[in-house]
């Protein structure tokens, strides 16, 4: 039963551990914008309308959106009742156990460590782009990492120099104080929602009504699919998933199986609010305010997305949208130069808060896990000056910077949703069980309709799991075995609970 070991609750989420309290509810609606909106409205949207689901992108945010936000309301919950630190591994240590918490945590270590790279690499590609329009060239030796896999469209070079730097300099600024960050973060949070609403501005202008026609283009069905070249095994699979309509390749697409293997691509443009929720210990009165962050994060950036989406779909055809940046494309197709260079600029800084955030909820899942001895101590040291935890910002950092210079992550992202997606599922599931465990607990904020929202929340998001392709499950399935490897071979005679048991 010492898998199931649990801490106690810690609603108010006290913290005695040396980070500061200096968050306020605005401070975390601003962090939650800043980690969601960044490549997934800048390059996912329009890719996936191209290749999976034509202007019924739409729904496929639609039907994303609504499993966060159950997800979202479940968070809400055990953030503002159960509480502890690390998010969802803490109310998953207090409420379900050591081992759930412990693959919950993973899960999450599996979120921000593959999106954060992924994501300085698209931040990178930006950069490169703008200083070539200024007519400032990088060598391609210094802005691509090595080709390890053969896989890499753009090419191989030495280092992808510019992801590199950024991932560092986001490092350093994390380690000098969460309120600095903080501010940072706010500043360019305002660059990008401006930037949108300049596209909102401008695009609203330039609808043509017959590019929304069809709206769910006819289904195709492509003999090569993303699996090739895996066992037999992984195909049949495959065919099992396609069999109940879930489409399994990742080349199915249009239809309806393509607005669902959508919805589970543009998963990933919501990734990110559940971040708001590892800053409780440094937020001045979390009970009250980390639903206010997490739940008003993740409207905006819905109502955002969606507009968007309708917008971009509206005013050029869908089949032009498969390319890198193309928000800033359909831009220059409908002659809006000038907007498209300013959405470049909101793109930068909007993928610089995603990598800003997603960072800073690692360093602080990284730094709850190790507090409570399922890693290494070194993990829990914080400075005491700073406040800030720079033995995880370091180690993370180390980690990141390998990631994001030299492996070539694009294809690599959907490994972010499902490690989200998993964690998701579990959290859903957290709320029901201590809906009936603990019946009288004091619940600050109660998920509306439970069961149903929370049940709702783990059958969406186990669905959006099953519509990811085979590849990104058995990256996920790896991942998952070495978790249980250290979590057997180190975490559990470590675990602080087993060593001051009595
Ligand atoms: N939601 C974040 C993005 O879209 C990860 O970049």
């Amino acid at each position: 039963m010492s898998l199931l070991r649990t801490k106690p609750f810690k609603p108010d989420h006290g913290n005695e551990r040396g980070l500061k309290r200096v968050l306020t509810a605005w401070d975390l609606v601003l962090l939650g914008v800043g980690a969601v909106i960044g490549a997934g409205i800048f390059v996912l949207t329009g890719i996936t309308a191209a290749t999976q689901a034509g202007p019924a992108v739409i729904l496929s945010f639609l039907v994303a959106g609504f499993a966060c936000a159950c997800a979202a309301l479940a968070y809400a919950e055990l953030a503002s009742a159960v509480g502890g630190a690390g998010s969802a591994y803490g109310y998953g240590y207090a409420s379900l156990g050591e081992l759930p918490a412990w693959i919950i945590g993973w899960m999450l270590l599996c979120e921000y460590m593959v999106a954060i790279p992924a994501v300085a690499t698209g931040w990178s590609g930006y950069v490169v782009n703008a200083l070539q329009s200024i007519g400032v060239g990088l060598s391609p030796l210094l802005t691509h990492g090595p080709d390890w896999f053969g896989s890499s469209a753009a090419g191989a070079g030495l280092i992808n120099l510019p992801a590199f730097l950024i991932v560092l300099v986001i490092g350093l600024l994390l380690a000098s104080g969460a309120k600095a960050s903080a501010m940072f973060n706010a500043i360019m949070v305002a660059v990008k929602v401006a930037a949108i609403l300049l596209f909102i501005g401008v695009a609203v202008f330039h609808i043509n009504p017959a590019n929304w026609s069809p709206f769910i283009p006819p289904l195709e069905v492509s003999t090569t699919d993303a699996s090739s070249g895996f066992s037999w095994e992984m195909r049949l699979i495959d065919a099992i998933k396609y069999g109940l309509g879930l489409g399994a390749g990742g080349e199915t697409h249009f239809g309806v199986v393509g607005i669902m293997t959508g919805a589970a691509t543009i998963f990933f443009a919501y990734l990110g609010f559940d971040a708001v929720s590892t800053a409780a210990e440094e937020t001045r009165n979390p009970q009250r305010d980390l639903p206010i962050g997490i739940i008003g994060s993740l409207l905006l950036c819905t109502a955002l997305y969606i507009i968007v989406s309708i917008l971009l779909t509206g005013i050029v055809n869908y089949r032009e949208l498969n390319v890198p940046s193309p928000v800033a494309h359909a831009l220059l197709q409908i002659g809006q130069s000038w907007v498209a260079g300013i959405i470049s600029i909101g793109a930068i800084a909007g993928l610089t808060t995603v990598i800003l955030v997603m960072y800073f909820g690692l360093t602080r899942v990284l730094f709850a896990i190790a507090h409570d001895g399922l890693l290494p101590k070194f993990f829990a040291y914080v400075h005491p000056k700073t406040g800030t935890p720079v033995g995880s910002i370091a180690t993370a950092g180390l980690i990141m910077l390998a990631f994001s210079g030299f492996v070539p992550l694009g294809k690599l992202a959907e490994i972010a949703n499902i490690g989200t997606l998993g964690a998701f599922v579990v959290v859903c599931a957290g709320v029901i069980v201590m809906r009936r465990t603990h019946p009288d607990m004091p619940r600050p904020f109660r998920t509306p309709a439970s069961p149903l929202i929370p049940a709702l929340g783990v059958l969406s998001c186990g669905y959006l799991m099953l519509n990811l392709v085979t590849f990104t499950w058995a990256a996920f399935g790896v991942w998952m075995l070495l978790g249980l490897v250290v979590y057997f071979g180190y975490s559990r005679t470590h675990s602080a609970l087993a060593i001051n048991a009595p």
